[in-house]
């Protein structure tokens, strides 16, 4: 599938293929690229790296929950999950990172931007289903999970696959690639910029 991963957002879809093939064709290496990212600025090994994790996280998504906020329709917009990161970073017994910078995509008023952005931050609840796994393995059931084991994003989640698993018209599937590959090169920037020791929590 190397190939379908540098497929161009303007690509047309394959015969048949779903918004959801599509989507993930299309981002495909540049998930792998922030899953590595991810891993090396924090993963979960430690409570330390845990609490790294919860801090990028909520770093990340506060612009885009912002932006989703102000531009997504009601049905578009996925529950909230940066409280569910500052309890858990709290009872870690953290305090907040800065908000990373704004999320502002270029193409925000294409249609199915917002559709775009809200598959990424719903299906990184798929990752998430299996990083709770590893986290409760090796933090024995101890480190807090509030964010990896939310539920209403999973409800989320379900809610649009009968959305995302049809074809789309061409203009909202190009909209909605567009709009995810900004979330995740954000993410990724956020990743990156924490690799450098000195924005690390200790
Ligand atoms: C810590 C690094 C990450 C790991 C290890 C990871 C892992 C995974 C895994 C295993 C899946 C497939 C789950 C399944 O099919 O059951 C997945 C899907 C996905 N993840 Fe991640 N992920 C990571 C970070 C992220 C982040 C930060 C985002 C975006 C904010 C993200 C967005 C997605 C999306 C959009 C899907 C696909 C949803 C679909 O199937 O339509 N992931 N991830």
């Amino acid at each position: 599938m190397a190939s379908a991963s540098r497929r161009a957002a303007s690509a047309r879809a394959e015969p048949g293929e779903s918004l959801r093939e599509q989507l993930r064709a299309a981002t495909m290496a540049a998930h792998e690229l922030l899953d590595h990212a991810m891993q090396a600025a924090s993963g979960w090994q430690t409570r330390a790296d845990y609490a790294r994790f919860l801090s990028l996280q909520h770093a990340a998504r506060v612009p885009l929950e912002a932006w989703l906020a102000d531009n997504a329709p009601t049905d578009l917009e996925p529950p909230r999950q940066t409280a569910l990161v500052a309890s858990d970073l709290a009872a870690l017994g953290l305090s907040l990172p800065a908000a990373s910078p704004a999320f502002a995509p270029s193409n925000y008023r294409d249609p199915g931007a917002a559709l775009g952005a809200a598959w990424v931050l719903a299906g990184s609840a798929l990752g998430n289903k299996h990083t709770a796994k590893q986290v409760e393995r090796i933090g024995g059931g101890a480190w807090p999970a509030a964010f990896l084991g939310d539920a209403a994003m999973m409800a989320f989640w379900q809610g649009l696959r009968a959305r995302i698993e049809q074809p789309a018209d061409p203009a909202e599937a190009e909209g909605a690639t567009r709009a995810a590959e900004a979330v995740f090169a954000h993410f990724l920037g956020v990743a990156e910029a924490a690799r450098t020791p000195e924005s690390l929590p200790a």
